[in-house]
């Protein structure tokens, strides 16, 4: 039975096509866990119903990495590539097209797992590179990840990768935690730190991480395999998540066209990338190249403009919607984020306000992705100016003056001006115009808002 959801959690989690239902899956663990408590003397450490060891930890022990953990050199322009891709060729005397590995750099968590005869046994942060935190039990806890390797594992391999927090997954921790009124998560990459960073294993297992490894710090018993490519391939052999967005290039040009491709996919994807890493794929050539201090210089990271950024609050205005709900709308000193410049961002509601602590003056965390609306994510803590004001719903609409109503329960405060409040009746003849309902052609947004303003149009009927 164990050998049998092994295969399950791997059809699952590596292949990412599963044989059976979850409810299956769920019956076929819990008879596992019947059997092992009426029998307990064959509970073997790899069985999957023990991910989750018994008691707390004191403290996390120290692990000294035998092969470095290394960071990397960046780039964010093509012909940094270029140059890169050239200096390359001329330490190894080559003319010839070198040929590379892409792959998306994960924002997450750097992790060595080592396991030995196929088995888990021990993780580790990268910590400063040469020595990291033990955190073997809270990442046994990772259901993508397999406590036992399959096929042919050699007696020792130590796998390098990257846990992470899944979008979705973090979306709906935080809705959660905030309707509990509990404390929120910033964004993935530190949610996946500081579920990792738990001390009890338990507070861990309830959190959604996943996990995708890239590399081969050590193997023994085994010769290393000679490329890259078929690093990630025997690692996916033997049973670990890789990432389905892998690519060997035949030369730099290619690895400056999967750069722009993934780009367009980055918001698509269901984790968080910074980057592209790019490796020089022939293992030999690694070594010649070597590694400087503590950069390799056969591998370099190419950065995207980041999703996130700080600055300043300079105000919070009101905006009134088609049923007249009131959302505040925050004025940043603008600022650039995901490669736009960005100088609102939406608030939503007061609770909202509330929950982040938000006063006028203070620095925010901001956070931008794809085409959607900015949003601010947190205040920088320990940044409060002593002049920052707090934020109060306006008593009256600020468009028409009637009284701003917020019924008992409510989380949405409205203007309770009706159709009379010109920024309702803008909202509300554009509404009536639109595709799904009139669909008067020619009605957009500059004519609506002429025909109010000019109070022509005082309600659909004058239209
Ligand atoms: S390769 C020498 N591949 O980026 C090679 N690193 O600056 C070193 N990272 O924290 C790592 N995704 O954990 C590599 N596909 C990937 C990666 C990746 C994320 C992280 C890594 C480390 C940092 C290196």
């Amino acid at each position: 039975m164990r050998a049998e959801i092994h295969h399950h959690n791997y059809c699952y989690h590596v292949l990412d096509a599963p044989e059976i239902s979850d409810a299956d899956y769920d019956a076929l663990f819990d008879e596992l866990q019947a059997l092992e408590q009426a029998h307990p003397d064959l509970i073997t450490p790899d069985s999957p119903t023990q991910r989750v060891g018994a008691a707390p930890l004191d403290g996390f022990a120290q692990v000294r990495h035998e092969v470095p953990m290394l960071s990397l050199e960046k780039a964010t322009l093509v012909e940094e590539l270029e140059d890169w891709d050239r200096r390359n060729r001329k330490l190894l005397d080559q003319e010839a097209a070198l040929a590379y590995s892409c792959e998306p750099k994960i924002d997450g968590v750097a992790v060595s797992l080592l396991y030995e005869s196929g088995r888990l046994v021990r993780a580790a942060t990268r910590g400063d590179g040469t020595t990291g935190e033990d955190i073997t039990a809270n990442v046994r806890t990772i259901s993508a990840l397999p406590l036992k390797l399959r096929g042919n594992p050699p007696p020792m391999i130590e796998v390098r990768g990257e846990i992470y927090m899944p979008i979705a997954a973090f979306n709906a921790f935080n809705e959660a935690a905030a309707a509990n009124g509990e404390r929120t998560l910033v964004n993935p990459r530190n949610g996946a730190s500081g579920s990792l960073r738990q001390l009890d294993p338990k507070v861990t297992a309830a959190r959604p991480l996943n996990f995708f490894c890239y590399g081969i710090g050590q193997i023994g018993g085994e010769a290393m395999p000679s490329t890259q490519s078929e690093q990630v391939m025997h690692l996916r052999e033997l049973g670990l998540r890789t990432n389905p967005n892998f690519r060997a290039c035949k030369d730099i040009a290619a690895c400056a066209e999967y750069v722009d491709w993934l780009q367009t996919r980055r918001d698509a994807l269901d984790y968080e990338i910074d980057g592209v890493v790019i490796k020089v794929d022939d293992v030999e050539a690694q070594q010649r190249l070597g590694t400087l201090t503590r950069r390799p210089r056969w591998a370099i990271a190419f950065k995207y403009p980041a999703q996130e950024a700080t600055t300043r609050l300079l105000d919070v205005e009101f905006q009134v919607g088609r049923t007249g709900a009131i959302t505040p709308v925050a004025r940043l000193e603008p600022v650039f984020v995901g490669g736009v410049t960005v100088s609102n961002a939406t608030l939503h509601n007061m609770d909202e306000i509330r929950r982040l602590d938000l006063r006028i003056g203070d620095s925010v965390l901001i956070h931008r992705a794809g085409d959607v609306i900015p949003k601010v994510m947190q205040v920088v803590p320990g940044k409060r100016p002593r002049n920052a004001r707090a934020v109060e719903l306006p008593a009256s609409c600020p468009v028409c003056g009637a009284d701003v109503i917020q019924p008992e329960g409510e989380v949405v405060a409205r203007c309770s001006g009706g159709i009379s409040c010109p920024a309702q009746r803008v909202q509300a003849l554009l509404h009536f115009g639109s595709r799904l309902a009139l669909d008067i052609q020619g009605l957009g947004e500059r004519i609506v808002q002429q025909l109010v303003d000019q109070e022509l149009v005082q309600t659909v009927a004058d239209l």
